[in-house]
């Protein structure tokens, strides 16, 4: 018999980089929720990104594809989950550029198969559900040197990731107008922390220094983006799922700007004082490549509505949280050491040449 406040969520994609800390910020801070852990474990999700919760009494992993139509909608029905919270996509830009229909199958397909399996088990009968769509501010597109984007700005995505999380978004959007579906979207800037794959810039970067490779800076290093601590977008998206407006969309973002080159300075130096490298050292290693074609110039969020309508607004300053994420990686070497061999040393080959 469930209590009233209890909640039977489904959070898709668990075994990633925010879903990992999305599934341990809401596990211990909601003992009377149930969270089921769906995810494919793609090369992206580890369960090793889980360990300390994964005895949980209200913790339950699963690992299926959203993509399987009919096993989806199988769990749908034995599970009868009150609420979604959908993380699991293919996430890596440059990945979308290679392989673009992998994109298409996971972000497009994958969500309208949880949408259909959310609408035939409810029928129609919403109370206190509600399907929480995780997105990405890159469905806006690029920034000049000015502006911000809005919850208002029309969308304008660039890349075939962009383009399947905002065809996502659409369809999550159609299924409220058209059959009543209960949803709210949040589209949030570049996150960093812990337990983030080394393909993305500040993991692969310390990666590299650790290792003394060479640090691949795509065209002139002027590109921006608004980065926020990985914890503070979980805190957001708790703040959402239970205070936020069923239909509306919220930006979450870190008021945070930084060209990707002066982020890289600031992280060789804070490496080289890590590992008692001489000043300057891990500087040596930066090395201007091709550009991504397609390269978004500038993301910036702002991020007022959460701000003022729900009170949220990170608590992590950017050096404080880039040298949190510098002293986890440092610790967990193992673990960059795991992830980084097999599959990914294959993709990192073909990206990089070396
Ligand atoms: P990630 O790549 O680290 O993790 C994605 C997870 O989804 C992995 O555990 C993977 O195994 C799982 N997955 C992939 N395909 C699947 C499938 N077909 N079926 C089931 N599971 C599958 O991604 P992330 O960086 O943690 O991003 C999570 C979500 O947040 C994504 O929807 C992404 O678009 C969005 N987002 C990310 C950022 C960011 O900076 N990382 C910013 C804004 C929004
Ligand atoms: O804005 C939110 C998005 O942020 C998320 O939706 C995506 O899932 C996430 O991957 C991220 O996308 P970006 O393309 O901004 O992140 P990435 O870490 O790939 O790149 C950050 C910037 O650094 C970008 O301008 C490209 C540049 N870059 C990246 C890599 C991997 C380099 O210069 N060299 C590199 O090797």
């Amino acid at each position: 018999m469930k209590s009233e406040n209890s909640k039977t969520i489904l959070l898709t994609g668990g075994a990633g980089f925010i879903g990992s800390h999305l599934v341990r910020h809401l596990v211990k801070k909601y003992p009377f929720y149930q969270i089921i852990n769906l995810d494919a474990l793609t090369y992206a999700g580890n369960l090793e990104n889980l360990k300390d919760i994964e005895e949980a009494e209200n913790y339950t992993f699963i690992k299926t594809d959203i993509t399987n139509a009919e096993k989806i909608q199988a769990l749908f029905n034995a599970y009868k989950f009150d609420s979604v919270i959908h993380l699991a996509a293919e996430s890596h830009v440059d990945r979308s550029i290679s392989d673009p229909l992998a994109f298409a199958k996971t972000n497009i397909l994958g969500t309208m198969n949880l949408l259909n399996s959310f609408k035939n088990l409810w029928q129609n009968q919403w109370k206190d559900k509600l399907f929480y769509h995780i997105s990405t501010d890159e469905v806006y597109g690029s920034l000049g040197k000015t502006g911000f984007f809005t919850e208002t700005t029309a969308y304008d995505p660039n890349s075939p990731y962009s383009a399947s999380k905002a065809s996502s978004d659409h369809f999550v959007r159609a299924y409220g107008e058209t059959y009543g579906l209960p949803f709210i979207i949040s589209n949030c800037s570049n996150n960093y922390g812990p337990y983030q794959f080394p393909e993305k810039l500040i993991p692969l970067f310390i990666n590299n220094i650790i290792l003394n490779k060479k640090l691949p800076v795509y065209g002139a290093g002027k590109n921006t983006r608004d980065w926020l601590y990985v914890v503070d977008h979980a805190k957001a998206i708790d703040k959402v799922f239970h205070e936020g407006k069923q239909g509306e969309t919220y930006n979450i973002g870190g008021f945070n700007e930084w060209t990707n080159i002066d982020l890289i300075n600031l992280l060789c130096d804070l490496m080289d004082e890590k590992l008692n490298r001489p000043v300057g050292e891990s500087k040596k290693l930066i090395s201007y490549v091709k550009d991504r074609p397609g390269h978004d110039f500038r993301y910036a969020i702002d991020a007022s509505k959460i701000k003022n309508e729900l009170g949220w607004k990170p608590s992590v300053n950017f050096e404080q949280g880039l040298e949190k994420t510098i002293d986890w990686y440092l610790k967990n070497q193992k673990w960059l050491e795991n992830v980084t061999s097999g599959e990914y040393l294959k993709y990192y080959e073909k990206q990089y040449g070396n």
